[in-house]
């Protein structure tokens, strides 16, 4: 099992020493945890790569503790770009900008442009803090897999990676990962939904374009089969969960308040409001991989706006096939 660390000053300072070194450290932020390394240091970050089996061409996010850091990883900073930091920042929203050539292109996933976004989590704005500079994290999830939102979660995931440090910041408050906008076209685009919502973005920016290729294209890691679980999983409406269960094997049902699911099958029941549903979705779908049995049926919940619509695109993802 990996080592699960307290969040205490001596263990961040242990933490900041092994990437000094080169090392992988894991580490709660407000969204879920991630797997960091050095990001001017081509091995620790080839490190991730190889810990997560993540395709060498899917980029990180830099994780900074301030805006002069961020400028030592990024360039083209505008009053557009200053707006959304001066709104989000430190919180879930990651500003894709070009790339500072100081930056190994490998932390970029080869590419000209780079991810940044300053984490809201005092656990990990003590690292960074601690660490004295920039750290290159994706989710600590094997690709493709549920992200972790507990530290147990990671640990369990590097099971067999025994010298692997996870500090725990206990459960991530937010639960699902940050927003993710482009800054490098002529218009901003939305690359992944998250915390930080639409309505939010537009009225900083005005009307905002959302583009999620499907393909390994603008946005490798949003590939349309992701965050799911080993399990075979289906989403459907209210009106169809019924008969879905009435037929087949018993199910892991993921499902909001008030929904009956019937006898011999496993009931996992959402919080109603939209924050409470992205904290415990990762869990859930954890908890729902591992309860015996063949299938898991989740209930499409019926909002669209504000963070609803990035556990809409979630829940598709996680149960496409
Ligand atoms: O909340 C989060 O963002 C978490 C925590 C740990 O900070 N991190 C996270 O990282 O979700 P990751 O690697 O799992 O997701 C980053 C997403 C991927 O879809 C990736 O393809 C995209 O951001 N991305 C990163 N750099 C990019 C770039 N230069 N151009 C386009 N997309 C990029
Ligand atoms: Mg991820």
């Amino acid at each position: 099992m990996a080592a699960v660390l307290p969040y205490t000053d001596d263990n961040i300072d242990l933490a900041a020493a092994a990437l000094l070194r080169g090392t992988v450290v894991a580490f709660a932020t407000e969204t879920v945890y991630g797997l960091g390394a050095d990001t001017f240091n081509e091995s620790a970050i080839a490190k991730i790569y190889e810990l997560k089996q993540r395709p060498s061409t899917n980029p990180l996010i830099a994780h900074v503790i301030d805006l002069p850091t961020a400028k030592r990883v990024s360039t083209g900073w505008s009053r557009r770009s200053m707006k959304l930091v001066s709104a989000c920042w430190p919180g879930p929203l990651t500003l894709i900008l070009p790339r500072n050539p100081a930056v190994p292109r490998t932390a970029a996933g080869g590419r000209e442009t780079i991810a940044v976004r300053s984490p809201g989590h005092p656990l990990a704005r003590s690292l960074l803090y601690a660490f004295g500079g920039p750290i290159s994290a994706p989710s600590a999830n094997r690709s493709g897999g549920v992200s972790p939102t507990t530290a147990q979660h990671v640990a369990s995931d590097y099971r067999e990676h025994t010298d692997l440090m996870v500090l725990d910041g206990g459960p991530c408050m937010l639960g699902i990962e940050s927003t993710v906008v482009d800054l490098t076209e002529s218009k901003p685009v939305v690359r992944r939904l998250g915390v930080v919502t639409i309505e939010q973005l537009s009225a900083l920016l005005g009307p905002i374009e959302v583009d999620m290729p499907s393909e390994q294209t603008a946005s490798p890691g949003s590939a349309v089969r992701h965050y799911a679980p080993s399990v075979p999983s289906i989403l459907v409406s209210r009106e169809q969960l019924a008969s879905v269960l009435a037929t087949g094997s018993p199910a892991a049902v993921v499902c909001l308040a008030g929904t009956q699911v019937g006898e011999g099958h496993i009931r996992l029941e959402m919080p109603s409001d939209a924050d409470g549903y992205a904290a415990h979705l990762y869990e859930t779908l954890r908890r729902a991989d591992a309860a015996g049995c063949e299938r898991i049926v989740i209930e499409l919940p019926s909002q669209r706006t504000g963070v609803w619509s990035a556990i809409i695109d979630r829940l598709r993802r996680a149960t496409s096939a």
